[in-house]
């Protein structure tokens, strides 16, 4: 699918915010990002790579930020799709470590601008170590794909609120096409497997849409807690990076402290920060996690917190627990990091419209971070 990178395309649109168009073009990002490489007769993925998905033994990921998250959840579906040892790090450290690389290394580099330096120099030393590199990448043509051996577009098209929105729905969707990729080629993902799996990528665009339907809820939990001075954001497995996504989200453009813990971490010491005036969000979607995240949320009630559930449509019994709930549509758990996302930008979104924040050129941050 050919995206329209011109001028025109990036204006506005009738939104006040780039970020919220681009909040809203979710859909079709996804389908372009999916659509036209799911190939469910084969069971497979075209990805139109050279490299040999069935050659390496290890995967590391380096990425920044957001991308960072989209790396982290690509880590639990490689891990279930295609069963392969894999690493993720913050590329400035990744870049300054002595990581064990060698010839049956695939790094990917996962980057919305391409431009990114610690990203970039992780690439450079995975090389050293003998790796080969794909780069997972929107910018079309920018410096990390003339250095990675192959490049996996995400096809967003431009991005230009600083936040990052459809890029890290756009990553997730590609580290999943990745994980079918290679899940195929080492056996560890059926034919059946696989083609459930696609047909829950195929159905994505259209869940993502309707997750953006609940805004009215979403802007009205932004206008309880918009006064906050702390959030917490708690997740388990693969939606631990989406309540870390979230949190950055906030703190980004709302300037809200906001942290992120994996759920389980709380009894660890974050309990103590728990009182009335602190919004929990949980991350309580459907999952073999669900009855313990369940109990984290009861941890934090019985201390006071108030908790804001992302839980999936028709879950009533999650009523019980949290004082609002954001729900999302049902998909694979594997996939709920994409559907999740949703409200949690837009509460970021709508937080940073009622505190009178610059949601498209926040204080202090740049698009693209291309010195150290
Ligand atoms: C996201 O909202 C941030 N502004 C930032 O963390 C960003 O994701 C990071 O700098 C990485 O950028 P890249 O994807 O262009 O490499």
């Amino acid at each position: 699918v050919e995206v329209d990178w011109s001028l025109e395309a990036s204006e506005k649109g009738g939104y006040p915010h780039y970020m919220l168009k681009e909040i809203y073009e979710q859909p079709w990002v996804l389908e372009n990002t999916l659509g036209g490489r799911l190939r469910e007769e084969e069971a497979g993925v075209e990805l139109g790579l050279r490299l040999d998905p069935a050659a390496f033994d290890k995967v590391h990921i380096v990425a920044c930020g957001t991308a960072y998250y989209a790396g982290w959840v690509g880590k639990y579906l490689l891990e279930a799709l295609a069963r392969i040892p894999v690493e993720v790090d913050v590329a400035s450290e990744y870049r300054y470590r002595n990581p064990v690389v060698d010839g049956k290394t695939l790094a990917i580099a996962i980057s919305q601008s391409g431009e990114t330096i610690d990203t970039l120099e992780a690439v450079r030393q995975a090389k050293r170590g003998g790796a080969s590199t794909l780069g997972v990448i929107n910018a079309k043509g920018s410096s990390i794909t003339r250095e990675t051996d192959d490049t996996l577009y995400i096809h967003a098209g431009p991005e230009i609120g600083v936040a990052s929105t459809k890029a890290y729905t756009a990553m997730l969707g590609a580290m999943a096409l990745i994980a079918v990729w290679m899940g195929r080629a080492r056996g560890t993902l059926s034919q059946a497997e696989a083609r459930s799996f696609l047909a829950e990528l195929r159905k994505l665009p259209r869940l993502v849409e309707r997750a953006l339907e609940m805004r009215p809820a979403v802007a009205h939990v932004a206008e309880k807690y918009h006064q906050a001075v702390d959030y917490l954001f708690l997740g388990r497995h693969i939606q631990a990076p989406t309540a870390y996504e979230g949190a950055l989200k906030l703190k980004e453009i709302s300037y809200i402290h906001a942290e992120a813990y994996p759920a389980g971490e709380m009894k660890h010491g974050p309990i103590a920060l728990i009182d009335e005036r602190l919004p929990v969000v949980v991350l309580a979607t459907e999952s073999p996690l669900y009855e313990k995240t369940v109990s984290n949320i009861q941890e934090v009630r019985a201390r006071g917190g108030r908790v804001i559930a992302v839980a999936t449509e028709g879950d009533q019994e999650i009523r019980k627990f949290a004082q609002d709930v954001l729900y999302v549509p049902k998909t694979s758990p594997l996939l709920a990091p994409v559907v999740s996302a949703v409200p949690l930008q837009l509460l970021a979104y709508e937080t940073a419209v009622l505190l009178g924040r610059d949601v498209d050129q926040p204080r202090n941050l740049a698009k693209s971070v291309t010195v150290e």
